[in-house]
């Protein structure tokens, strides 16, 4: 949550060009409010308002502010109301000290008593302002040309909680100074120019050459070197060249990113199918020696989760299997000891609610397997087996992508897993395994291109309603849990999924005529009972919409079917959620709202 991006460079360009070009590739993390500050003839200059980067740029003319350095935010509110005040960036009492920050302070409103009584005058309600002046502080002591990182390192000293923190002083006009812990902040690399940013696609257009900031690590960017220290221990940093390229995180022509993320499904799942094997292998064998697995997750990555759970199970039988909403991680604790294997799925890989999660689990010295879409983040990093998903950047805060590509690894597991127990021989194997791998691209690209219009005539059918349900039973849930989600999280239609057979218990009270009511019901055991529900919510004048496969009794029951080809049942979560997605993105844009940032939201959560 938050997006930060920082830039010093030696040559004469003015960064605040390229900082607000990088604010709009991190808009995705929030975008309550937006601001830029530049070192400019030893003076910082400023610019902060609510609202998105593009208004307030053309308002405020982010753009043009002078200077070789410089830092920009973009805000997710945590602390302190939406307004210009606590928009970031964030000054000390002189304005020589510019401080923007990602996370939470927690003990700020101690810090904030005692900066108070020592004179210091605060301007804003937020946490991240108690940096600033925490540097400005320590500065007093020290002598006013000796090197200031020793100031920085009192000051994070003194701070608890999350932070990706970066500091300019206009003293010190060429050095960015950084911090990490539990939030994200990597490094850009170019001979003349360096960048740190919440992201890789902040920079991506300027530099493929990144260092990942590792939790501790405090770090100096000057135009010419990157200088980083851990526990009082210089580091060497190792970049690693980046394989996206700029294009991946740009609409190049589509309207939005969402709908790009939709049509790049394919080959997302050509491209994370295409895993070594020995990697997966090594996961499987690491499966089948715990005596417990636990899948932990947030959001759409829980509903990956949800799904990789319902395979493991068939295969797994007896084997304790559990699945868990990463911020409930504490409930679980009693059963995770050094024989549990946590199976984490993040496509962030920084979701604070996992990283606590596998932080506890660590010091019980669980095992832990991770699937991750951004590599060498943090979740991978606290993991012995990072699986990667590649699906390239996904900008658009609704995950499409990125979920489709954790289903498909986390099925390519279960189908290794089948093999390693015996359910399958090596031929069997063999013959899955092409079938997935070749069958999982096309079928997925058939199905966007054969449905899009459809779900786009349906997205205006419906787009006037204000609630939808979506029903499912048995391992087709987390379909209706995922397409709900979907749906509510960019239309913001109310939508709400559960087991088709407790809309008996209290959901179909509200049912009444045209109330939009989905079934997930391909030709599986759960078909008859499907009918069922579906004749229940006709019977209430539902309005009917299915997504089923050819030959189903459901088609002529319902009002609008999507009728996709029978697939492999591995398959299934990847190619029935996809009408859903272009529903809920047809119909955010048929109600008139941004599918790319629904309000409220960020799509990497870092704080708890
Ligand atoms: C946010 C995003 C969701 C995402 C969830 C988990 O809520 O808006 O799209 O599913 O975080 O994120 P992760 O990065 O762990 O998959």
């Amino acid at each position: 949550m938050c997006g930060i991006i920082a830039i010093t460079t030696s040559s004469k360009t003015n960064v605040s060009k390229m900082i607000t070009d990088s604010l709009k590739k991190l808009e995705y993390r929030g975008y309550d409010s937006v601001g830029v500050a530049t070192i400019n003839n030893g003076k910082i200059e400023i610019l902060k308002d609510i609202g998105m980067i593009d208004k307030v740029n053309k308002r405020l003319s982010l753009e043009n502010l002078r200077g070789t350095i410089g830092i920009g935010h973009t805000r997710w509110a945590t602390h302190g109301a939406i307004n210009q005040e606590n928009a970031h960036p964030h000054s000390d009492c002189k304005g020589n000290i510019i401080v923007v920050h990602n996370g939470i302070i927690e003990n700020y409103l101690d810090l904030k008593k005692t900066l108070k009584e020592k004179g210091h005058f605060f301007s804003s309600e937020t946490d991240s302002e108690v940096i600033a002046h925490l540097m400005e502080e320590e500065l007093k002591q020290d002598n006013p040309n000796s090197s200031k990182i020793n100031a920085f390192k009192r000051v994070i000293n003194k701070i608890e909680g999350t932070y990706a923190i970066t500091l300019i002083h206009s003293k010190d006009p060429e050095t960015i100074f950084l911090a990490r812990k539990d939030s994200p902040l990597v490094i850009g690399v170019r001979e003349d120019t360096k960048f740190a940013a919440s992201d890789i696609p902040a920079f991506l257009e300027y530099t493929k050459q990144v260092i990942v900031l590792k939790n501790g690590e405090i770090a100096t960017l000057t135009p010419q070197a990157v200088y980083i220290e851990k526990n009082g221990f210089r580091v060497q940093p190792k970049p690693v060249i980046i394989s996206w390229t700029a294009e991946s995180a740009q609409k190049s022509g589509y309207p939005h990113f969402m709908l790009k993320e939709i049509h790049e499904q394919p080959i997302a799942l050509k491209n994370t199918l295409n895993i070594d094997p020995r990697v997966i292998e090594k996961a499987s064998n690491k499966i089948l020696e715990a005596e417990r697995i636990i899948f932990l997750a947030c959001g759409t990555s829980y509903h990956a989760g949800l799904s990789g759970y319902h395979q493991f199970q068939r295969i797994l039988k007896k084997r304790p299997l559990y699945k868990v909403i990463a911020s409930e991680y504490e409930t679980y604790s009693h059963l995770i000891d050094e024989d549990t294997l946590i199976i984490a799925v993040s496509q962030s890989g920084e979701t604070l609610d996992v990283m606590k999660g596998l932080g506890a689990a660590r010091k019980t010295r669980a095992s832990i397997i991770s699937v991750a879409n951004v590599i060498d983040s943090s979740i991978p990093r606290l993991s012995q087996i990072a699986l990667y998903t590649k699906a390239g950047p996904e900008i658009g805060v609704a995950a499409t992508k990125t979920h489709t590509a954790q289903v498909a690894l986390l099925a390519r597991l279960a189908l290794q897993i089948e093999h390693d127990v015996g359910l399958l021989n090596t031929t069997e194997f063999n013959e899955n395994l092409g079938t997935l791998v070749t069958e999982a691209p096309q079928i997925t690209r058939t199905i966007i291109n054969q449905n899009e219009f459809k779900a786009k005539e349906l997205a205006a059918k419906i787009s006037n309603q204000n609630h939808a349900y979506f029903l499912a039973r048995g391992y087709n849930l987390p379909i209706a849990l995922e397409g709900a989600l979907k749906l509510k999280e960019i239309s913001y239609i109310h939508a709400e999924a559960f087991p088709a057979g407790e809309s008996k218990h209290g959901p179909i009270a509200i049912v009444e005529p045209d109330f939009p009511v989905v079934i997930i019901s391909p030709n599986d055991w759960t078909a008859k009972k499907m009918l069922s529900s579906t004749e229940e919510m006709r019977a209430r004048g539902a309005y009917i919409i299915s997504v089923t496969e050819e030959g189903h009794n459901i088609i002529e029951r319902s009002d609008y079917p999507f009728i996709l080809p029978t697939s492999l049942s591995l398959l299934r979560p990847i190619t029935h959620i996809l009408p859903l997605q272009m529903l809920a993105y047809y119909a955010a844009v048929k109600r008139g709202f941004d599918p790319d940032k629904p309000k409220n939201l960020a799509k990497t959560v870092t704080v708890e």
